[in-house]
């Protein structure tokens, strides 16, 4: 459930028009609702409230933006990170360091000295190697660096390949055949705590078989490693959960994923640690766009709006479908393309889609956008960086700036040798 609906006609973030935001902010523009990114929050969390003992690191990866943070933070989560810049942005959400969790392929030497300095509470280890210069580092300082090791569970998640991660194929964790051995050799080092599993198979999941497999390969590695001496007090499930992009398709309700987790997980007497993204931030945000021309087309009118591939990049990258509404419907429907002004025929939203009927000047919005939108965002073309907008309740404010493409030159410079 979100806080998106039509009143009198006119599509609302909560109490506001977005005909007020278009009006005082331009478009295009992403608008998230904190009601609902609280809602969404509370629903996870009472999903796993029968676990005696878990932490919710939302993946900010889905939605860095500080204010959006800030609201996640005071439901009690903490961060799941995977940059040193990701680090920053939830220590100046104010999320505690010892409730960030530290995963990411191709962490550098610079980025885990950086989290280190920071305290943050679990590293997720993807390799031998890492864990070895992560002792190192950490011994320097006279610390004990807190971790767990990623395994590859090697489950086919059924979603996009680009966003699955749990194959042996996959860049991503160590093969869970060799997760006693790399135990055995990282647990006698000076520095290190390693005291746990993590896992994480892809994103998007409509399906829980493919978790539930994964899970029931963590609980037996669990108790090979416990019966080789090891102490293992922790497991990360990783997130995944899907979203409704599609009216109509429906993934598992956070309810049915907690109601699973505890079947597997019971007695495995270790604290679990969650990292959702999507389904935290999706539904909470949309893409409010102008139609800036309706284009005939062979087959059927291009609808060109003033949002593109570098403002939402889930349909370029993912062949993503985003639901496209009018703010002010007019009862009438039409078939149409929809694509931007980007100079790429990749810059196209749908084809052939059944939507409301638009004109130019109309407002409409891109709905489910509040995950992986602004976030992977760029000034391709050279357009500004689109800016965000929070709503609460009767009130907005503009939570990230519009980044103008004069900002973006000042930063580049002509060298001596050209002048
Ligand atoms: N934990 C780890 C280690 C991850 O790699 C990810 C997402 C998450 C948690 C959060 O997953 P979620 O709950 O959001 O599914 N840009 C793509 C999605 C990339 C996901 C990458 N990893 C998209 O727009 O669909």
């Amino acid at each position: 459930m979100d806080h998106f609906d039509y009143r009198d006609g006119v599509l609302h973030a909560e109490n506001v028009p977005m005909t007020a935001i278009a009006e005082a902010v331009g478009t295009p523009v992403y608008i998230y609702s904190r009601a609902t990114l609280e809602r969404h929050a509370q629903v996870f969390a009472d999903a796993l409230s029968t676990l005696p003992d878990k932490h919710i690191a939302f993946a900010i990866k889905a939605n860095p933006n500080i204010a959006v943070l800030k609201v996640l933070a005071r439901q009690g989560f903490g961060a799941d990170v995977v940059s040193g810049g990701e680090i920053a942005r939830a220590l100046a959400a104010g999320m505690k360091a010892e409730d960030i969790v530290f995963s990411g392929v191709g962490k550098t030497r610079a980025e885990l000295q950086y989290a280190l300095d920071a305290g943050i509470g679990q590293f997720n280890l993807e390799l031998e190697e890492e864990g070895a210069v992560l002792a190192e580092l950490a011994r320097a300082m006279g610390k004990t660096a807190s971790a767990v090791l990623r395994v590859n569970p090697d489950v086919d998640a059924g979603t996009h390949a680009k966003i699955s991660t749990g194959k042996s194929e996959n860049k991503f964790g160590v093969p869970i055949s060799d997760a006693a051995g790399i135990f055995a050799r990282l647990s006698g080092l000076a520095g290190l705590n390693l005291r746990g599993i993590a896992c994480h198979i892809g994103s998007q999941l409509f399906d829980l078989k493919p978790l539930e497999a994964a899970y029931a390969r963590i609980g037996e590695l669990v108790a090979e490693l416990r019966a080789a001496g090891h102490v293992i007090d922790r497991v990360d499930l990783g997130g995944g959960l899907g979203v409704p992009y599609e009216r109509g398709k429906v993934p598992p309700a956070p309810a049915e994923y907690g109601a699973m987790v505890a079947r597997v997980t019971r007695g495995w007497d270790v604290k679990l640690m969650f990292e959702p993204g999507r389904v935290i931030v999706g539904n909470a945000g949309v893409l409010l766009t102008r139609v800036i021309w309706v284009k005939p087309g062979v087959a059927r009118p291009y609808v060109i709006v003033d949002a593109a591939m570098n403002d939402l990049a889930r349909p370029a990258m993912y062949d993503a479908w985003h639901d496209f509404e009018a703010v002010v419907p007019n009862g009438e429907r039409m078939v149409a393309n929809i694509a931007g002004p980007v100079c790429e025929t990749g810059d196209t939203f749908a084809m052939g889609r059944d939507i409301d009927a638009v004109q130019s000047g109309d407002l409409a919005v891109f709905r489910t956008a509040g995950a992986y939108g602004a976030t992977m965002a760029s000034t391709y073309n050279s357009r500004p960086l689109v800016p965000e907008v929070m709503v609460d309740g009767n009130q907005f404010a503009v939570v990230a700036d519009r980044i103008l493409p004069e900002t973006i030159i000042a930063a580049e410079c002509v060298p001596d040798f050209l002048k």
